[in-house]
């Protein structure tokens, strides 16, 4: 066994689609500003779904797609930054709902990144323990982490699942990888905060909404995707017009304008689903890529330059061969 092959690849987001307008009829934003700024018209929010939920369908459909039975497969993650609990994990539930009894499970947490974090470390699991099928997921319901009062973050997301199947493959497919953490910057986008208890009796725990402070995650990200990229292409030993698809984290269609830009290729190479889900974190590059399959944009062969960027802050770019 010398790599991991894609199988099949499958999405799920919730049916109720939330358009901007209907975003500007309780909040001060317009259609105008979200389009003009982001790229995003609308976004799918779920109303009774949760992570696992979503993480499921798309699991199902893969199982549509791929025929595997539920014993093969070895591993599970789930990458989130909204699972349902803190334990059990959202992988651990989805491993119960599919029937995986063989499978290890369990979440990963690098915010917009999780995506291409979670297919690293899968492979890396795979190779090193010879096993042979992993699905790897991107799941969120972050409409559950929204202050859906503040106008700077709640026009932005979207909720969502995507997932993969990875199998043993006797030929080389990940060509190259970059993965970064920039703990020192963690206080730009942050969700979730608990805080410890002064007094043992005190019962209102409370978690703190998504907070960003966007134009510094702008600058960050424009400046370090593309240096990823020529990090990650400079390993797999190609050229960039060698890559076939740049899909990158679909946060906001100026970034993606600018990546394409500094790095001098057109952009009719970075396909975008932006309009339509907003940005749905971990599952974004997932349900990207499924799409794209989906509508034969990718083909088998083609060679894809992955690139997730957001909390943490985190970096994460790979090269493969689809
Ligand atoms: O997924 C994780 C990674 N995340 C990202 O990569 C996101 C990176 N950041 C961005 O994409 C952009 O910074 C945003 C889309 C979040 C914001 O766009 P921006 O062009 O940086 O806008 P801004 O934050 O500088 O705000 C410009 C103005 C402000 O008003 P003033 O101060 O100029 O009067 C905001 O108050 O726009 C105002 N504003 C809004 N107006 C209408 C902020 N949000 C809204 C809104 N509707 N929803």
């Amino acid at each position: 066994m010398k790599d991991v092959e894609f199988i099949a690849t499958s999405f799920a987001v919730p049916e109720r689609v939330v358009t901007n307008d209907q975003l500007a009829s309780f909040m001060d934003t317009s259609d105008e500003w979200i389009s003009k700024r982001t790229g995003i018209k609308r976004r799918h929010i779920s109303e009774k779904e949760n992570t696992s939920s979503l993480a499921f369908r798309a699991v199902k459909q893969l199982q549509e797609k791929s025929n595997f039975t539920p014993d093969e497969i070895d591993l599970i993650i789930v990458a989130t930054m909204s699972p349902d609990n803190m334990t059990p994990s959202t992988a651990a539930m989805v491993q119960e709902m599919l029937g995986a009894k063989n499978a290890v499970a369990f979440d990963l947490s690098a915010a917009c990144s999780g995506f291409s974090y979670a297919l690293s470390v899968a492979r890396s699991i795979l190779l090193s323990n010879h096993w042979q099928k992993a699905i790897v997921i991107g799941a969120e319901v972050l409409s559950k982490l929204i202050d859906w009062r503040d106008r700077s973050t709640a026009v932005l997301f979207g909720d969502g699942a995507g997932a993969v199947l990875l199998s043993a493959s006797e030929e080389k497919h990940v060509l190259g990888q970059d993965l970064k953490t920039f703990g020192e910057l963690g206080n730009k986008l942050t969700a979730g905060y608990t805080k410890p208890m002064k007094n043992l009796l005190e019962n209102n725990r409370q978690m703190s909404a998504f907070e960003m402070d966007g134009r510094e995650v702008y600058r960050f990200v424009t400046h370090q995707v593309p240096d990823s990229i020529l990090r990650a292409v400079q390993q797999a030993n190609i050229s960039l017009n060698a890559i076939d698809h740049f899909l990158l984290h679909q946060a906001n269609e100026r970034i993606i304008k600018q990546v394409a830009k500094k790095l001098d290729q057109p952009l009719s190479k970075f396909p975008m689903n932006i309009a339509e889900y907003g940005n749905t974190a971990a599952a974004s590059e997932a349900i990207l890529l499924a799409e794209c399959v989906a509508n034969n944009v990718i083909k088998k062969g083609d060679v894809i330059a992955m690139s997730g960027f957001g909390g943490g802050l985190t970096i994460a770019t790979l090269i493969f061969k689809f």
